[in-house]
């Protein structure tokens, strides 16, 4: 039976989270081949609000989840994207990323964000109350489709919602 826990990113988790992040993108065929790369660049600037791992009964690293602080309108707002969400391979569809989802969004809940937006496959994160909000659109049409968003406290900000600078 596997064990494992999920807990804040600690100093020296860095280069387990960039392996795991690569291992868990390189099969997607919508990959980019950067997604590892954009974890250090929002750990760097200071944008990695909120970063969770799982680690297995041994100690590895195993599934990662991150929060980002966007914009709507160019204005602050209280809201986060919360990309990229990662599971190893050889660990997926057993639970683990639905776990993160839920212990990411109920922090981000506790530590008073607003509302939190994703783009993914729908079918996976309307499971989890993320819903099109009529008003609320990303700059990319490219992610349109995908793009996905819920409200933890207050109204629905309108406008256009930009991510944080390392998603480019
Ligand atoms: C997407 C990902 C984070 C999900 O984590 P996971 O631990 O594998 O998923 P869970 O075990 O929590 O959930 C499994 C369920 O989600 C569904 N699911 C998982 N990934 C999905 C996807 N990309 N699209 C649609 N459904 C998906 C499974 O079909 C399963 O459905 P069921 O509960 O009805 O059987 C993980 O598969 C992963 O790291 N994938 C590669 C990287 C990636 O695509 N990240 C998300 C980018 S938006």
């Amino acid at each position: 039976m596997s064990t494992w826990i999920i807990r804040p990113e600690q100093s020296g988790d860095e280069p387990a989270i960039h392996d795991l992040v690569k291992r868990a993108f390189a099969p997607m065929p919508f990959s980019e081949g950067d997604e590892q790369d954009l974890v250090d660049v929002l750990r760097a600037a200071g944008d990695l609000v909120l970063s969770l791992v799982t680690a297995d009964g041994a100690g590895a690293i195993i599934g990662h989840i991150g929060f980002s602080p966007v914009t709507v309108d160019h204005a602050s707002c209280g809201w986060f994207q919360m990309a990229p969400v990662s599971v190893s391979p050889e660990v997926q569809f057993t639970g683990i990323g639905s776990a993160l989802i839920h212990a990411g969004i109920a922090e981000m809940a506790q530590r008073g964000a607003h509302g939190i937006a994703v783009v993914g496959n729908p079918v996976y994160y309307e499971r989890f109350g993320f819903a099109v909000i009529p008003g609320l659109a990303p700059l990319s049409d490219h992610d349109s489709p995908y793009f996905r968003a819920q409200v933890l406290a207050g109204a629905a900000p309108q406008g256009t919602l930009r991510y944080a600078a390392a998603f480019g």
